[in-house]
């Protein structure tokens, strides 16, 4: 049976007895709780569709504006979202990453028990622009790879990865090694040693490029991240820019009082 049946159903059948119009709680925070626990409950599973506010309205026999201030708060908090001309669904539990310690994608997967995986979009050795040159202090005819892969978990696009590296770091970079980790490929095999990164995370909007390979709608908010990847001796060996999903991550930092 198609999911949202379902919730159309049990909404029908048990809404109501769930509003308590003699409650000195207010209409709206009462319907928001109920729909918080069949969250926290696994009746609402992420990615489940609500019924639409004008039918939640008729089920609780309450106005719609009621319903809309309910899962506005309910949208603030994250539990749901809201995909234009499409309806309401229960939100994905997003993944909780530090930025505390320099790690790369496949151990940051890893460590969470998903399988990670690589798509390679796009692998080219490139002469490199202004940027690329001042950021690495590169000669004219220094050479740079320029890598684009969608970064899967357990199957499944979390990110999208444009990575620049100078060749003359990691001279036999091939498409091959790619399909799976690049830290382990420059550590293990190249003798790299990894130092400190430097790494900035902004808000942004999913363009339609993004949206195709992230199964997003374009516009949909993703996070657009830049890191720096510096060698133990101090020397620039990577610039990645990044764009993860949204409605997938979160970050996490510890801060302590500075005194
Ligand atoms: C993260 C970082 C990238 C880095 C990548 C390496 O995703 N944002 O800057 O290139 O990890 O991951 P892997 O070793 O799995 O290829």
């Amino acid at each position: 049976m198609d999911a949202s049946k379902t919730i159309k159903q049990y909404f029908r059948t048990v809404t109501a007895e769930l509003v308590n119009k003699k409650s000195p709680l207010p209409l709206y925070y009462q319907i928001e709780e109920h729909i918080k626990a069949l969250i926290e409950s696994g009746e609402l599973k992420p990615g489940d569709v609500l019924p639409s506010e004008r039918e939640l309205a008729e089920s609780f026999t309450i106005s719609r504006m009621t319903v809309r201030q309910a899962i506005t708060n309910l949208v603030n908090k994250n539990l749901l979202y809201r995909k234009k001309g499409s309806g309401t669904y229960v939100s994905h539990k997003k993944f909780e990453q530090s930025l505390h310690g320099l790690t790369s994608f496949s151990e940051d997967m890893r460590s969470r028990g998903l399988d990670p995986g690589n798509k390679l979009i796009h692998f080219e050795l490139s002469s490199p622009t202004e940027e690329l040159i001042d950021h690495f202090t590169l000669e004219e005819d220094d050479l740079v790879y320029k890598i684009k892969r969608i970064r899967l978990a357990n199957g499944e696009p979390m990110a999208i990865e444009t990575s620049y590296i100078p060749v003359k770091l990691l001279p036999g970079l091939s498409q091959k090694v790619l399909s799976s980790s690049l830290y382990r490929y420059a550590e293990e095999e190249n003798g790299i040693k990894l130092g400190h990164a430097t790494q900035s995370l902004e808000a942004s909007a999913a363009t339609e490029e993004d949206a195709k390979h992230l199964q997003l709608d374009a516009g949909d908010p993703v996070l657009f991240i830049q890191r720096e990847t510096f060698l133990e001796d101090g020397a620039p060996f990577e610039l990645v820019k990044s764009t993860y999903r949204g409605d997938k991550y979160k970050y996490k930092m510890n801060i302590e009082r500075l005194r």
